[in-house]
């Protein structure tokens, strides 16, 4: 067994959340890894964390009294260890299907080890010849998120117009990429000049406006005079409800996120609705955690795609535990460039 030190530091969530959440949210402590020590009678795994990510969706979990049976959106518990993806090493196994030196993803802690008491929630990485923090990224759930609700969902053909809010993050940067290899004309909106270059140069969108600077009712009326066909929703509220007016005839909307809305006591209203109606529109919303069944189709198809050059994946890595609530945090100010990854160690 590899443990170091005497400690374990760990990320503790302080207290629910209204409005946005800031660092003294969270508080870092440092626990005794003695009580680290699997129960003999159980089929409990220990890990080593290497990586943690920054996903919109633990927000949620930040506020009170929330639960969404069949989702992972259940509020966090105030005095615990947060909880959330992670790529981590298996350094201790009481279950026959995890050995020592293992290397998994799935729901862990924010602390440098975890006990696992149901290992079965775990994913374990079969290939690792492509860097382990992906598994939170493009092979992990926002690769999923962007697969299933771009390709699957949408039925992309060549041809067809397509507009990615938050076009440079971590599902973003893999729809407009998808958009292309399909032969999609696609458009993104970002919140910087740097994010701008970022979406147009390394993940190939045709155009990219940066929203928080132009008009985008008339940035959509100039990208696509004749209307959008599908749009992959990252952010809701006013967003969506200028889309819906540039909607095309049958256009179809991937729900993915609303990242816009999460921080708000009250959700903003969407007014376009009618449009719905008149232009057939179809809205899917979706959770990624659904698909289980596809993921490793999906990772097999990213992983050959990675190792082809024909896609590529940008993070935004924050070192140690210490920066991991200023890089969660930043998330919601979109101070992320790429997907927002805490790194604890390499192996
Ligand atoms: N349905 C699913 O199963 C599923 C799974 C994974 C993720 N998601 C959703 O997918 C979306 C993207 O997630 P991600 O992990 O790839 O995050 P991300 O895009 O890498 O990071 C979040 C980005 O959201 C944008 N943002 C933050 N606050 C905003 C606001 N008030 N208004 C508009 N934009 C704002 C910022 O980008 P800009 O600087 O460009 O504004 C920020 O960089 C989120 O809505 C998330 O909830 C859904």
């Amino acid at each position: 067994m590899e443990m170091t030190g005497t400690n374990n530091t760990q990320v503790i969530f302080r207290n629910y959340v209204k409005g946005y959440p800031k660092e003294t949210d969270f508080e870092l402590i440092k626990s005794s890894l003695t009580s680290l020590i699997l129960p003999p009678e159980s089929t409990a795994v220990l890990l080593k964390n290497l990586y943690l990510a920054c996903d919109p969706y633990m927000r949620h979990r930040m506020s009170n009294q929330i639960s969404n049976p069949g989702t992972l959106i259940n509020s966090y518990t105030p005095g615990s260890v947060l909880v959330g993806y992670g790529v981590a090493k298996v350094v201790q196994s009481k279950h026959p299907d995890f050995q020592e030196g293992d290397f998994v993803w799935g729901l862990t802690g924010w602390e440098e080890y975890t006990i696992i008491h149901n290992p079965s929630s775990l994913n374990k990485i079969k290939n690792i010849d492509v860097p382990l923090s992906y598994y939170l990224g493009v092979l992990g759930i926002a690769g999923i998120a962007a697969y299933i609700g771009f390709v699957h969902l949408c039925s992309p053909k060549a041809g067809e117009t397509v507009y990615v809010s938050t076009a440079s993050g971590g599902v973003g940067q893999l729809v407009g990429q998808f958009a292309k290899m399909m032969g999609c004309y696609v458009v993104g909106s970002v919140s910087t000049e740097e994010k701008v270059d970022l979406a147009k140069t390394n993940f190939g969108y045709d155009h990219v406006f940066n929203y928080k600077e132009e008009d985008w009712g008339e940035d959509l009326k100039r990208y696509f005079p004749q209307g959008i066909d599908i749009y992959f929703d990252n952010v809701g509220g006013q967003m969506l409800d200028e889309v819906l007016g540039h909607m095309r005839p049958h256009g179809k909307i991937a729900a993915c996120g609303m990242i816009s809305q999460y921080n708000l006591d009250e959700p903003e209203g969407v007014k376009e609705m009618f449009s719905i109606i008149t232009k057939r529109l179809e809205i899917k919303g979706y959770v990624e955690t659904d698909f289980k069944h596809m993921y490793q189709e999906y990772i097999e198809l990213a992983v050959r795609y990675l190792k082809e050059g024909k896609l590529v994946y940008v993070e935004d890595v924050a070192e140690g535990l210490e920066n991991a609530c200023s890089a969660l945090v930043g998330i919601f100010y979109g101070r992320n460039v790429g997907k927002q990854l805490v790194r604890l160690a390499d192996k």
